[in-house]
Parts: structure tokens; C-alpha cells; sequence
């Protein structure tokens, strides 16, 4: 993977008013509340299926060669944050099929291997929910009837090990772009992130340029990534995305995904990040 590492600048004020699990995470951070810590544990437990995982792309949730890049975006994105004082990460793309959901997972694997953050991931992907095929799960999470209020959390959060938990969905929604944009939505992110207090949530969107779902969401959130696609995300398509996001967010920077070439050393191989 290369990062892009130039940031757009732009100030923005403070937010508007199958087998056993391989991964460290089973302590859960010492210096949560109790009341917080029961809150994560009631969340119904999944786990790694490392089978799945490996051909699913996620590589994160042990350290490693494959997992290098991703530790890296985790170091940037935590030092943003923690400057900020914020919380809040959507991640996007101009287009679909940049790798968006398989970032954001891989990124909060690796996050969540430093026991001391709670991570969360919300997928605001109502139209095409892929969370719970790409983290090889089942059920009937509904993570949209929890944003539309008419569930609680735990029926649309998921959890992995103590301090890492993925809200999910099933299955698609028919008004994507109202219920993001609803002050019931917001009101209930805003809930969730009252009760279980995580360190960084991480908001896998859909593609800006090709629905509006997105821009409707970018009011709650702190800042963004956006991942592109190589040698099929064009400069002329992260310029518009990025200019549309700057306006509404700070955008960290941006992640090139799906590069075949990468420099020697680097421990990625074809088609790595
Ligand atoms: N680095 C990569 N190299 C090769 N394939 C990849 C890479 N990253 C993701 N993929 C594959 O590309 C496809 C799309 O990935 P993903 O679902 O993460 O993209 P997305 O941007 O979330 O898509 P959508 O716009 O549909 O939400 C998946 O099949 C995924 O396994
Ligand atoms: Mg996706």
C-alpha cells in the first residue's frame, strides 16, 4: 500500500452541536467504568474464523508483515485523533468496490490490539450492507432498525474479544439517505457512543460519488478517510470526492488500495496494500 500523505487542509470546528479466537482481546481496557465495561460484555460475542478471514482479506487482527501497513494507518489516525480530541472516522470512497469495508475492518483490528481503545464500526452502507459477509458472520443483526430506533443497540452490535465491536446489518434498508440523515440517527450514534465510550468509531460509508448517503451522514462525524482504488480510481475522481468531502470535514488523507506494485521491502505482496 501507498498513502497518499497529503492531507487537505482544512480546519473544521468542533463537531456540531467457526474457531477459536487468535487475537489479544480478551482484557478489557482497566481504565473504563465499570458500568461500560458491563455495557461491551452484554454484547452478544463472535469469533475470528481465520479461514474466512484469510480469504476475506482481513489480516489485521494479528501482527505481522500483512498487517503492517494497516498498524501504520492505525499510528497516524490515532495521533489525529488524540490532537483533536476526536472520535469520529468515516471512511469512503469516491467510487464502490475501493476496498472501503475491507479497510475498515483491517484497520479496526489492528486498532483494537492496543487493549487500552475500545473500537467501534458502525456500517452506514445501509443499501448494500457487506459487513457481515466480509466478517464471515450470520444472524440478523439490524443495525438500521437500531438507527432507526426500533431496536437496542445490542441487536444490530456485534462484538470481538472485549474491546472491538462491529454494528451490522443483515439486510438493506429502503430510505438509506433519510434515515442517515435523521436527527433520530444522529441522537442514537450519539447514545451509543454515551454507553459504551469507545476511543475511536470508525463509520464505513458508501461511495460519495455515486449516492448521496453519505454527505448526508458527514455532519456527525470528526473526520475522514478516503480509500481509492489503483488503476481504477481515476485523480479526477479523488479530486471531486476530496473537494466535496473538505466542505463538509477534514479529510486525513487518502488510502490507495489495491496496488499490484509495490516497493521492495515494503513486506506486501501483489495486490497488497
Ligand atoms: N487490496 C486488495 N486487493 C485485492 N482485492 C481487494 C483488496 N481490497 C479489497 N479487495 C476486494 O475488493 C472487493 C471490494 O472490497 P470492499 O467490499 O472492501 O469494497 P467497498 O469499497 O466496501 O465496496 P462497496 O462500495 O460495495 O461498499 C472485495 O471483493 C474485496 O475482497
Ligand atoms: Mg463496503
Amino acid at each position: 500500500m501507498e498513502r497518499i500523505q497529503s492531507a487537505i487542509a482544512k480546519g473544521r470546528a468542533a463537531r456540531q452541536q467457526g474457531t477459536s479466537l487468535t487475537v489479544p482481546l480478551s482484557q478489557p481496557p482497566a481504565t473504563q467504568d465499570t458500568g461500560v465495561t458491563a455495557a461491551w460484555s452484554a454484547l452478544p460475542a463472535a469469533v475470528i474464523d481465520q479461514r474466512h478471514f484469510e480469504t476475506a482479506r482481513i489480516v489485521a487482527h494479528r501482527p505481522g508483515n500483512a498487517a503492517n501497513a494497516y498498524d501504520m494507518m492505525r499510528t497516524n489516525l490515532m495521533r489525529h485523533l488524540r490532537d483533536q480530541n476526536w472520535t469520529r472516522v468515516a471512511v469512503t470512497s469516491p467510487g464502490g468496490s475501493c476496498g472501503k469495508t475491507t479497510t475498515c475492518v483491517n484497520l479496526a483490528f489492528s486498532l483494537a490490539r492496543q487493549q487500552d481503545l475500545r473500537v467501534m464500526v458502525l456500517e452506514m452502507d445501509l443499501r448494500r450492507p457487506a459487513m457481515m459477509r466480509t466478517l464471515g458472520m450470520e444472524g440478523g443483526a439490524r443495525m438500521a432498525a437500531v438507527l432507526a430506533g426500533t431496536e437496542p443497540p445490542e441487536r444490530g452490535l456485534v462484538r470481538f474479544g472485549a474491546n472491538l465491536a462491529f454494528g451490522v446489518s443483515a439486510a438493506p434498508v429502503d430510505n438509506p439517505a433519510e434515515l442517515l440523515s435523521s436527527t433520530q440517527a444522529a441522537q442514537i450514534v450519539d447514545a451509543i457512543e454515551e454507553r459504551y465510550k469507545p476511543d475511536v468509531m470508525l463509520f464505513d460509508m458508501p461511495p460519495l460519488l455515486v449516492i448521496d448517503d453519505t454527505m448526508a451522514f458527514l455532519d456527525q462525524i470528526d473526520c475522514a478517510l478516503m480509500v481509492a482504488a489503483s488503476e481504477k480510481t481515476t485523480i479526477a475522481e479523488i479530486d471531486r470526492a476530496g473537494k466535496e468531502l473538505a466542505d463538509h470535514t477534514t479529510v486525513l488523507g487518502v488510502v490507495l488500495n489495491k496496488c499490484r506494485y509495490v516497493e521492495e521491502g515494503d513486506g506486501y505482496g501483489y495486490d497488497g496494500y
